[in-house]
């Protein structure tokens, strides 16, 4: 019997091996890390449950049948991050560089199926050259099962895709669906078509790094949610983000443990808003004065950066956060911002997380670039994740809070639980100049002195309308409320909230305008 165990301890060695010790230091050059070490940087001690460690292809074309290795490829299985169980794929470039055969491909798919039923995160560690060119069609049909579980699994359990290394043609959808992408600069890749293709079919030259580089991904494309320098920061903010997100849509948003002695008065808010209205300020100074302990993990921070995204916690309830950026095109809502706020608002939503929106919106960008972009279609869908999400909505309008601008970012009108503003709050159609110069525009042409009466419409409208108070007494904001009061405020809301039920009629499934 001893025998037989150390034949199998033998064989868990040899799987563990992936493609070799050579194949393993050649990873180690490219300042990657193995499939096997990234699992143990990411999950719990101890606490990774492998599967499949001996599946191998079945492939016996171009001499196939004579390589096999242990594991074809990818390691798959079950763990716990900071306590909480989730199932990992993570592909070994070590063999047939990660490429995806039939068999491989069926690991993935038994994991994710697993999920699905558990209930938990599927985290997908993506390095591979791709399909497994020898087995042609099996491999597509492989990458095919993939994404119809990752759309399946969609608003039913999170899913996190890294790419720690080449992620091209057709594999790029699998990570593209999921709902979180991480990359790292210089050895994650990812393309439709490479930069030999480009250049044969556009004439363009284009290196790997600047077509599909992290950097890239997280600034133009918008592709990649989170980037960093190394893998091991990748690692550490996965695990990070998981903190924050609940196992799947039925459970009940993350919350941590909150001292509700201490006083919940911050002061410094009352010292940020500009006396000048045209003056900008940093967004994410009120963000991490209302947080607890200041913690925010942003998501897409370097991607239309005129709003900003990202998770933090309210006395201990995890939220997500929406907020418009004036520092940045005065925190003007364009096409970018628009998508981006709504993927973010989707998966809120569809995960019980609830939404705190930081309102100073001078409205959307004009000009034909947006137009001709489509921005009546793409600013369309930050409105329709606003209106549709159910889960606990709270605003405070800091200052600017102009025309369709309003009512897309949480509005009382689509929904909003409790609204805000600050003293500072602006909430019109307009702002004062275009205002006036519509509505005063006879009378100003008319005038002796043009100067002197189109200062002086103005001063009228900004009396008029410039305040929240117009707003206050139709009960569009429930309360004006001091900047200092403004976590106490949130705090009491999302408490209240907890037990918040709303629902959306009946339906297959909403036509959000794609
Ligand atoms: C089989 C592959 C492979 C693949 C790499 N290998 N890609 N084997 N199928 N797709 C093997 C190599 O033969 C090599 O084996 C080992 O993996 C390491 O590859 P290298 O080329 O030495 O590594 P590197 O220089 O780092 O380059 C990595 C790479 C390159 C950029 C990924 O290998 C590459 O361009 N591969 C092909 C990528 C591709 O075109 N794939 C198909 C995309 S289309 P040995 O034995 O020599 O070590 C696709 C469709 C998806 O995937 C369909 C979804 C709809």
């Amino acid at each position: 019997m001893k025998q037989k165990f150390e034949q199998l301890l033998k064989k868990r060695d040899e799987a563990k091996l992936g493609g070799g010790a050579d194949k393993i230091k050649a990873q180690h050059e490219k300042n990657k890390l193995t499939a096997r070490e990234r699992i143990e940087l990411l999950v719990d001690e101890w606490s990774f449950q492998e599967i499949d460690m001996f599946v191998t292809h079945r492939s016996t074309d171009f001499g196939l049948e004579k390589q096999k290795y242990a594991g074809d490829g990818v390691v798959t299985g079950f763990a716990k991050i900071s306590g909480k169980q989730v199932a990992i794929f993570s592909q070994d470039f070590t063999v047939f560089g990660g490429s995806l055969s039939e068999a491989h491909a069926e690991k993935i798919c038994k994991i994710m199926d697993m999920a699905l039923k558990l209930g938990i995160p599927i985290i997908g560690l993506n390095d591979s050259g791709g399909a497994r060119i020898q087995e042609g069609v099996v491999s597509l049909g492989g990458y095919a099962e993939i994404f119809l579980r990752n759309t399946l699994a969609s608003g039913v359990v999170p899913q996190i895709s890294a790419v720690l290394g080449p992620c091209a043609g057709g594999a790029v959808y699998s990570p593209a669906i999921t709902d979180f992408v991480f990359m790292v600069k210089n050895t994650s890749h990812m393309f439709v078509t490479g930069p030999n293709v480009v250049k044969t079919v556009t004439h363009e030259e284009v290196s790997f790094e600047d077509l599909g580089g992290a950097e890239t991904h997280a600034t133009k494309s918008g592709v990649a949610h989170f980037v960093y320098d190394t893998e091991v920061e990748v690692l550490e903010n996965i695990r990070k983000l998981v903190g924050f997100i609940p196992q799947n849509w039925k459970d009940l948003p993350i919350e941590k443990e909150f001292d509700f002695t201490k006083d919940l008065l911050e002061p410094k808010l009352d010292e940020i808003i500009p006396d000048n209205p045209n003056k900008p300020y940093d967004m994410k100074m009120i963000i991490d004065l209302l947080l607890d302990d200041g913690e925010f993990l942003e998501v897409h921070s370097n991607y239309a950066q005129n709003i900003i995204v990202g998770f933090g916690r309210v006395a201990g309830v995890s939220v997500g956060v929406v907020a418009n950026q004036p520092e940045v095109l005065a925190g003007v809502l364009d096409i970018n911002a628009s998508v981006k706020g709504a993927r973010f608002i989707r998966f809120c939503d569809a995960f019980n997380i609830p939404l705190l929106v930081l309102e100073d919106v001078p409205g959307f960008l004009p000009g034909t670039e947006q137009e001709w972009n489509g921005i009546i279609r793409q600013g369309s869908k930050l409105l329709f994740a606003f209106c549709e999400a159910t889960v606990p909505k709270v605003t405070v309008i800091t200052r600017k809070a102009y025309g369709g601008a309003y009512d897309v970012m949480n509005s009382k009108h689509v929904r909003g639980d409790f609204n805000y503003a600050w003293p500072s709050a602006e909430i019109a159609v307009m702002g004062p100049k275009g205002a006036v110069e519509i509505i005063f525009k006879k009378e100003i042409a008319s005038a002796n002195d043009l100067e002197k009466k189109l200062n002086e419409k103005l001063a009228e409208y900004v009396e008029k309308f410039t305040n929240p108070y117009i707003a206050a007494e139709r009960g569009y904001i429930d309360e004006v409320i001091i900047p200092s009061e403004s976590r106490m405020k949130i705090i009491q809301a999302f408490q209240l909230l907890k037990t918040k039920v709303d629902t959306n009629p009946k339906k297959k499934h909403c036509n959000i305008p794609l």
